[in-house]
C-alpha cells in the first residue's frame, strides 16, 4: 500500500512545522533499542519517551500471552460480567500494592484512570451522604491526563489545560514542592513547608465540604523527576485526614517500578486511599491502566456508575500478567533501583563542573538533569536550548527528552551499568557543545 508518511495521521503536540521539518518513524524496537525508517538505531533513554516501555521491546511472553488471550476468548464486557484475567491481575495487584489497595477496576489509558479515580471519589462521598463534596486539589505543574475532570487536575506544566478551559469546574492548584526554584524563594526545612501547608489553606477558603480529593504523583515528573522533601508527603496525608479529603497517588509513572520500587508512594512512608496506574503496567506493549482502592472506599460505593466498553479487558490484562510475573521473576524494580542509583551518581560525577547543569536528581531509573544558563539565578533554560541538546543527543544515537528545565532519563530496566558506562562521555559531550553555543564555555 502506497501512503504518504504525514498526510493522513494526526500527531499528538506535534506542530505542522515540526512535522515539516521531518519527523521520527520508528518501525523496530528490541531490547533498550529502537530504529527508525532510515535504519537509524538509538538508545531508547525514555522508554518510548512517554516512559512506558519499563521490559524493553519484544519480549516473546508478552506476545504470546496476548495471543493465547485472543485465541481464548478476546473480548468481555466489563457491565454484569466479569473474566478470568482482569480478577487474576486485580488479585495480583491486591498482593504488590501499597498500603490497603486491594480492589481495581481497569481502563485503557492514565488519563481514564485519572477520571475514573475522581469519579470513584465523588462516588464515595455521595454514598457517604457528603454530596456536595466535588473539588479537586491538584499542584502547579502537575500532568494527570488529558480527559475532562482529568483537565481540571492537569495543572500548569502545558498550555493544553489552558486551551480548553474553562474545562470541568472545581480543580484546584498548590504550588509544587519543586525546591530547586521554591515557589515561595524558601529553603528546605526553614520553610516549614508552606507548599504542603498551602493545601490545609486552600481547603479550608474553598470549604471543606465541597473537597473531594488531593491528587499527586509521588515523584513529579512536570520539573523533572522531582522528589519532595520526606516530610511532605506525611504532611500532605495529615491534612487530608483532618478534612476528609481523598488522597490519591498517581502513580501511572511512578508506578511498576520506575522508581525503584514498585509503587511510588512507598518511598515516603504513606498509605494513600487510591492509585491510579498505567503505563509500565504492560510497559506498554497494549493499553491498560489501573485504578486501585481500599476496601473501605470500594465497601461504600455500592454501585460504580461508569461503563467502558474496554475496561477490565482480557486481552490486556493477560499481557499486564505476564509483565508482571516478568518484573518479578527477573527482579526488575530491584534493577531499577541499583542501576537508576549508578546512573545518579555517574550523572551527578560527570556533570558537576559543567555551567550549565543546575541540579542532578531522581529515584530508581528516572533521572534529570535540572538546565540553567546561570546557575547563581537558577533561570530556567530556555525551550531552545533543550530541544538543542535533544537533537544532538539523537545525532549520537541516544534519544532522551527535555522536561519543564529539564534534561530527562528514564530508560527501560533493562538498561545495564555498561550502557551508563556508554552514555555518560556521549551525554557530556552533549552539554559542552550546547555551552559553548551559548557562551558558557570556550
Ligand atoms: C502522572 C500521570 N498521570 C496521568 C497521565 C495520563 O496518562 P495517559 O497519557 O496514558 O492518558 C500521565 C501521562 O503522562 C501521567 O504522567
Amino acid at each position: 500500500m502506497n501512503y504518504d508518511r504525514t498526510s493522513n495521521l494526526i500527531l499528538h503536540r506535534t506542530s505542522r512545522k515540526e512535522i515539516e521539518d521531518g519527523i521520527l518513524t520508528i518501525v523496530k524496537g528490541q531490547g533498550i533499542h529502537v530504529e527508525d525508517s532510515n535504519g537509524n538505531r538509538y538508545v531508547d533513554m525514555d522508554s518510548g519517551i512517554t516512559r512506558p516501555v519499563g521490559l524493553g521491546y519484544g519480549r516473546q511472553e508478552v506476545a504470546q500471552a496476548v495471543y493465547d488471550q485472543i485465541m481464548e476468548c478476546s473480548y468481555v464486557t466489563p457491565c454484569a460480567r466479569s473474566n478470568e484475567p482482569a480478577m487474576k491481575l486485580a488479585a495480583k495487584l491486591a498482593e504488590i500494592a501499597p498500603g490497603k489497595i486491594n480492589r481495581f477496576t481497569f481502563e485503557c489509558s492514565g488519563s481514564e484512570a485519572v477520571e475514573s479515580a475522581m469519579k470513584m471519589a465523588k462516588l464515595y462521598h455521595y454514598y457517604n451522604g457528603d454530596k456536595a463534596r466535588y473539588k479537586v486539589v491538584s499542584r502547579q505543574g502537575a500532568y494527570h491526563g488529558v480527559n475532562g475532570l482529568g483537565l481540571r487536575a492537569l495543572g500548569t506544566v502545558l498550555p493544553m489545560r489552558l486551551m480548553f478551559d474553562p474545562g470541568a469546574s472545581g480543580g484546584l492548584f498548590i504550588p509544587s514542592p519543586y525546591c530547586y526554584r521554591c515557589f515561595y524563594k524558601l529553603s528546605h526545612p526553614d520553610c516549614g513547608l508552606k507548599c504542603a501547608e498551602h493545601l490545609e489553606e486552600i481547603i479550608n477558603s474553598e470549604g471543606p465540604e465541597l473537597v473531594s480529593a488531593f491528587i499527586g504523583e509521588p515523584v513529579q515528573q512536570g520539573f523533572g523527576s522531582y522528589s519532595p522533601p520526606p516530610d511532605y508527603w506525611p504532611a500532605i496525608r495529615k491534612i487530608c485526614d483532618k478534612y476528609g479529603v481523598l488522597l490519591i497517588s498517581d502513580e501511572v509513572i511512578c508506578g511498576f517500578g520506575r522508581t525503584g520500587k514498585m509503587f511510588g508512594i512507598e518511598h515516603f512512608g504513606i498509605e494513600p486511599d487510591m492509585i491510579t496506574a498505567a503505563k509500565c503496567l504492560t510497559s506498554g506493549y497494549v493499553p491498560l491502566s489501573a485504578v486501585g482502592v481500599t476496601d473501605a472506599i470500594a465497601d461504600k460505593v455500592e454501585n460504580f456508575m461508569h461503563l467502558h466498553t474496554y475496561g477490565n479487558h482480557p486481552v490486556a490484562c493477560a499481557a499486564a500478567l505476564a509483565v508482571i510475573d516478568i518484573y518479578q521473576k527477573e527482579d526488575m524494580v530491584e534493577k531499577s533501583r541499583v542501576v537508576g542509583d549508578y546512573l545518579l551518581q555517574a550523572m551527578q560525577d560527570g556533570l558537576k563542573d559543567l555551567p550549565s547543569v543546575g541540579e542532578v536528581r531522581g529515584k530508581g531509573l528516572w533521572v534529570s538533569a535540572d538546565m540553567t544558563p546561570d546557575r547563581k539565578t537558577r533561570a530556567v533554560m530556555p525551550g531552545a536550548n533543550l530541544n538543542s541538546i535533544v537533537n544532538r543527543a539523537m545525532a549520537k544515537g541516544y534519544l532522551i527528552k527535555a522536561m519543564g528545565s529539564a534534561i530527562e532519563l528514564a530508560p527501560p530496566y533493562t538498561f545495564a551499568k555498561e550502557d551508563v558506562d556508554a552514555f555518560m562521555p556521549v551525554f557530556v559531550s552533549c552539554l559542552k557543545e550546547e555551552e559553548k553555543a551559548m557562551g558558557l564555555r570556550k
